[in-house]
């Protein structure tokens, strides 16, 4: 084995050690982390800050990387890398209540398109001194432990996810009108099949799933809040403290995300960022 992988904690998540991800890897070790991957649902690869030619080709390990739709952050020559500055420059550019960001709020990237993407990956280029952690739950672990009544009460139910829902506490970015006409509603089931795996997770974005198909809004309601709570209990949660380097992927079919807002101003935070292809949720 060339790596050391260790589990990073109970709920998910491992970090991969002694990785050079300067240099192409070999197919057995490209095999082993897309192995430690479904087995884990996050890695953190330690490295040394990367290119983003160089990072591209760490994301292509895990499938295909895309272009997103917000082209100022896309980086020269590798537009399938996006650079994301989220540094606070001024006092009042920090949330007064974290609950008013939406990057605070527990999502699954990119929900409310048709093929969302699989998976994503982060990579520190400049990390504040404090806070500012990307958290995750594991999804498959709060379905596996759900009530068997309630297993069966989600079975076939759809959730219909939209670009924004008044459910969320805080407003998307508004959209110009070809942009409106390009995200319209989807629909994804509330509990889906991992496509690689086989196995079960439940599939909710707080920012984005508007409601229940076929149910009154009050029960819908209920049914999301309920679910929102199971799955982000302790026993399924992993808070990542970011090094300078870090590689993180992790898998949006079976973990949601949200980021500690509270970091401090005027320190840079800095990372690129790429988006995996993935299939139509089922
Ligand atoms: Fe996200």
């Amino acid at each position: 084995m060339t790596f050391q992988i260790r589990p990073l904690s109970d709920a998910l998540g491992a970090e991969v050690l002694g990785g050079n991800f300067k240099e192409a890897l070999t197919v057995n070790e490209i095999d082993e982390l897309k192995s430690a991957f479904l087995t884990y649902h996050l890695l953190c690869l330690r490295s040394d800050p990367l290119s983003p030619k160089s990072f591209y080709q760490v994301a292509s390990y895990f499938g295909t990387p895309f272009m997103e739709t917000t082209r100022k952050n896309w980086v020269g020559d590798v537009p399938e890398i996006s650079r994301l500055e989220s540094t606070y420059k001024t006092q009042e550019a920090k949330p007064k209540d974290p609950k008013f960001s939406r990057r605070s709020g527990w999502h699954t990237d990119h929900s409310f398109k048709e093929f969302p993407p699989k998976a994503t990956l982060l990579h520190g280029h400049e990390i504040p001194s404090e806070a500012g952690q990307t958290r995750f739950c594991n999804t498959q672990k709060a379905y596996d432990n759900l009530p068997e009544a309630t297993k069966q009460q989600l079975e076939g139910l759809m959730g219909v996810h939209s670009y924004d829902t008044e459910r969320a506490p805080v407003r998307a970015v508004a959209r110009t009108a070809e942009e409106i006409a390009e995200t319209p509603d989807v629909v994804h089931p509330l509990v889906r099949t991992h496509d690689e795996t086989g196995n079960k997770a439940l599939y909710f974005n707080s920012n984005r799933t508007d409601r229940v198909v076929g149910l009154e809004r009050r029960e819908s309601n209920q049914l999301l809040d309920t679910i929102h709570e199971r799955m982000i209990e302790p026993q399924y949660r992993y808070d990542h403290d970011w090094r300078v380097g870090d590689i993180v992927v992790w898998d949006n079919r079976c973990l949601i995300h949200s980021v500690n807002v509270d970091y401090p101003v005027g320190e840079p935070r800095i990372h690129l960022r790429t988006l995996i292809k993935g299939t139509r949720p089922e």
